[in-house]
């Protein structure tokens, strides 16, 4: 049976390849997006979110928006130099035609876990904020989420916005901390393995000959992503593999090898962000262990991403 899963998101280039993977992965049922800002401001990315659910005639699907700020820190920069203004690299797309539902994603959650307890896992590929307030509102939906399973964080290597944040912790460290500490079975998708999966120029292209409206849409909002990868990291055109492998280990958690270790979240000062792994217990603290992705077989997580968004 396909497993429930609630995507929480910013979209957002990568997280629109790991939404349109999703909706045509026969293993997992989309049942619900969620929406936080991140890769741009909340009302942006909760459009983006509901344009996506339309692309491919999945309107069906709820969309739900969540926070626009972070749950202590004031907001800082949104990630737009990244994804551009509209989240969608700056291709200005024409409003959606539909409508968001009434509850905010953190209620949505909550009243997702409670009709379906123990069968959703939860891929939040954004900042975790809607993640937090959701367990706030009812902290039992940690013992009624089946998983979690987040695309952020850099435990091994180091961070895409500080020299050891990575950007979906970064953006709201206080709601991380929570969310690491909640203890419910979590799994780290992280830069650790992100950065692994190297989509190639000649992988672009061969997804795009598709012509379908995802791989087309894709095309569109790529350049601004692209120019991104090539300023900070010198990739000549290739991408990281970010919200999409947090999806691809949804759909095959074989492709990945973890350890499990109890992960803490920095909040304060140059480190905010920080996760840290007490890999030896010096801390000794009863945190719960948490899932770290810490490799991937990345030929098999990009044949996987293919094979859907060809198909
Ligand atoms: C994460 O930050 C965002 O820019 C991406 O969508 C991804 O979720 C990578 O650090
Ligand atoms: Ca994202």
């Amino acid at each position: 049976m396909a497993k429930k899963i609630i995507i929480d998101t910013d979209p957002g280039v990568d997280d629109t390849i790991a939404i349109c993977t999703a909706l045509r992965s026969p293993e997992v049922e989309v049942i619900g997006l969620t929406s936080v800002f991140g890769n741009a401001a909340g009302n942006v990315t909760a459009q983006n979110a509901l344009r996506l659910v339309e692309l491919e005639g999945n309107d069906h699907i709820p969309v739900a928006r969540g926070s626009d700020i972070p749950l202590v820190a004031p907001l800082e920069k949104l990630g737009t130099w990244v994804h551009g203004e509209d989240g969608m690299g700056n291709t200005n797309p024409p409003p959606p035609k539909g409508k968001l539902v009434d509850q905010s994603a953190a209620e949505f959650i909550v009243s997702m876990a409670h009709a379906y307890p123990n069968q959703i896992t939860l891929v939040p590929v954004g900042p975790l904020t809607n993640i937090a307030l959701a367990l706030r509102l009812d902290p039992e939906i940690a013992h009624l989420i089946h998983d979690v399973v987040i695309m952020g964080g850099a435990v091994t290597i180091p961070g895409n916005m500080t020299p050891v944040a990575e950007a979906n912790i970064y953006h709201d460290a206080h709601a991380a901390e929570i969310v690491m500490a909640a203890g419910w079975p979590l799994t780290l998708v992280g830069l650790d393995v992100t950065q692994k999966s190297v989509m190639t120029p000649a992988y672009h292209q061969e997804l795009f000959k598709a012509g379908n409206p995802a791989v087309k849409l894709i095309q569109q909002i790529l350049p601004c992503y692209q120019s991104y990868f090539n300023k900070t990291e010198g990739l000549n055109g290739s991408t990281f593999t970010h919200d999409p492998s947090a999806i691809s280990y949804v759909i095959n958690p074989d492709l990945f090898e973890t350890r499990s270790v109890p992960v803490y979240v920095e909040t304060v000062g140059r480190c905010m962000g920080q996760t840290v792994a007490d890999w030896k217990g010096q801390w000794g603290d009863e945190r719960p262990n948490v899932n770290v992705c810490v490799d991937v077989e990345s030929e098999g997580v990009l044949a996987l991403i293919k094979e859907r968004l060809t198909k």
